[in-house]
């Protein structure tokens, strides 16, 4: 046998997420489902990467390939029949490849369970006790549908009765069984081999692995975590509740590491928002994936943020969208009503006001008028549009992409730019404006005779 007290001893993890998930009513995967932008199943691996795992398996269902796309390049193993979870853990057995190690088995659908928790399973399953399998319990306060755990006289786990099957007393019990389980790697398959489907559900469980490492003389063992952290997802109002959950610790943690959030409960953030230090975040503010602020910025009410970099001091909003791929400088200001798509705006550059910057580089302290579009999209092609530093560009101004402001130039007001700006000119595209003195009063003393004769 492997000496398991050994802490370089590695570890794997199988990952089961075949289940149909029935109850959420989707086309899609229960676990691509997403919490705070990401998808359950990508919750799950993000736990399991700071373990150092050797391999973690996704066991899947025929068809699942969005799924395996989104965990790759973690191998996946397909399970063709939805035949219970000690079935899909069999299933994996060939993408580990012979791997006798320490098991971990999670479920893709209980997206929170974290770093520290699996590596208690691990710790306890390396004690000198030398248990087979280590199971991860809890006390939700309703304990039905949930396996309980059953203990024995030895203080130990004795085996794990399925709701359907149990009877009332062993129902009344309220420690439940979430799921996951650290396993001895090096007994598994054999184990797994040992399983029949004669119980209520007519499946294969995993949790009967325990009964069947008891009778070879084996102990069992539990940990216990709160129930909130052990929280499965079925249905769309589980997943809300997730959410919801998800946020709070997000908005948390955000005041906690030295940000103000006006009125948390109406910031949303993505499960990858980086915040600096005194950043400052209105009320109705949205983050999508990909976002990163620097300290002393302020992100002003409604503004809707994602694939963004926001540099030290800069001010965005209120009622900015800032669309992936953009970047915002240093002390740059993007006001209301201002769309940023894959935009570098330079260091105090501003663009307070109704504006469209879509593939554009705007160069430090740049002036972009209220109003001004860049026209990036022929229908076809997207053109880049750039401004060099400190350009002023006048409100309304239209830049027809692919175009070139030069440095210090200036822009008039209403022109529909076409052709290159030198540096430090002026350049005015625009129709000349005609005055007709008197013509306005003749028009409505035409019009008021006119009424008169009606
Ligand atoms: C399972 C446990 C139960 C525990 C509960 C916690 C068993 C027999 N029961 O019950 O003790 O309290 O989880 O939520 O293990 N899956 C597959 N292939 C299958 C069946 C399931 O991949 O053939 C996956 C599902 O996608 C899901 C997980 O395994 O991620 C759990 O399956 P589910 O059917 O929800 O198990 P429960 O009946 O809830
Ligand atoms: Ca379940």
């Amino acid at each position: 046998m492997p000496d398991r007290t050994n802490a370089a001893c590695t570890a794997a993890a199988i990952l089961l997420a075949a289940g149909k998930g029935t109850r959420m009513r989707s086309r899609l995967p229960k676990v691509m489902h997403r919490i705070a932008g990401r998808s359950m199943v990508g919750h799950v691996l993000d736990h399991l990467g700071p373990l150092g795992l050797s391999c973690a398996v996704v066991v899947v269902a025929p068809g699942m390939d969005d799924v395996a796309a989104e965990v790759a390049p973690h191998p996946t193993a397909i399970q063709a029949e939805q035949l219970g979870t000690g079935h899909a853990v069999g299933c994996a057995k060939a993408a580990l490849g012979g791997f006798a190690g320490d098991v971990l088995v999670v479920y893709g659908d209980t997206p929170f369970v974290g770093t520290g928790t699996l590596q208690r399973l691990l710790d306890r399953l390396r004690q000198s006790d030398n248990p087979a399998i280590v199971v991860l319990g809890m006390r939700p306060a309703d304990p039905s549908g949930y396996g309980r755990l059953i203990e024995g006289a030895d203080g130990g786990l004795d085996r794990i009765v399925e709701h359907k099957d149990a009877t009332d007393a062993e129902r009344a019990v309220g420690l439940c069984n979430s799921g996951v389980m650290a396993i001895d790697g090096a007994i598994l398959w054999t184990l797994i081999d040992r399983l029949d489907n004669r119980n209520a559900k007519g499946e294969f469980y995993l949790t009967d692995c325990i009964a069947h490492a008891r009778r070879d003389g084996r102990r069992c063992a539990f940990v216990e975590a709160p129930a909130e952290e052990l929280l499965g997802v079925n249905s769309r109002i589980e997943l809300a509740a997730a959410e919801a959950l998800f946020q709070s610790a997000m908005r948390r943690k955000a005041m906690e590491e030295g940000a103000t959030l006006t009125d948390p409960a109406s910031v949303f953030f993505a499960a990858d928002t980086r915040l600096g230090r005194d950043v400052v975040i209105g009320p109705n503010v949205q983050f999508g994936l990909g976002v990163e602020i620097a300290d002393d910025v302020e992100i002003r009410a409604f503004c809707h943020i994602e694939g963004a970099r926001i540099e030290r001091g800069a001010t965005v909003g209120p009622f900015a969208r800032i669309r992936p791929g953009s970047v915002i400088g240093e002390q740059a200001r993007v006001g209301n009503f201002v769309e940023l798509k894959k935009t570098e705006l330079g260091a105090g550059a501003k663009a307070p006001h109704l504006t469209y910057l879509g593939d554009a580089k705007i160069g430090a302290k740049a002036n972009i008028g209220a109003g001004t579009i860049t026209c990036n999209y022929d229908g076809f092609n997207k053109t880049k549009t750039v401004i060099g530093a400190g350009a002023f560009i006048g409100s309304d101004t239209s830049l027809v992409a692919p175009v070139t402001v030069g440095a210090g130039a200036i822009i008039g007001a209403g022109s529909v730019i076409t052709r290159d700006v030198p540096a430090d000119a002026l350049a005015i595209a625009r129709g000349e404006q005609v005055n007709k003195p008197g013509r306005a009063k003749r028009f409505r003393e035409m019009q008021k005779s006119k009424s008169n004769k009606d």
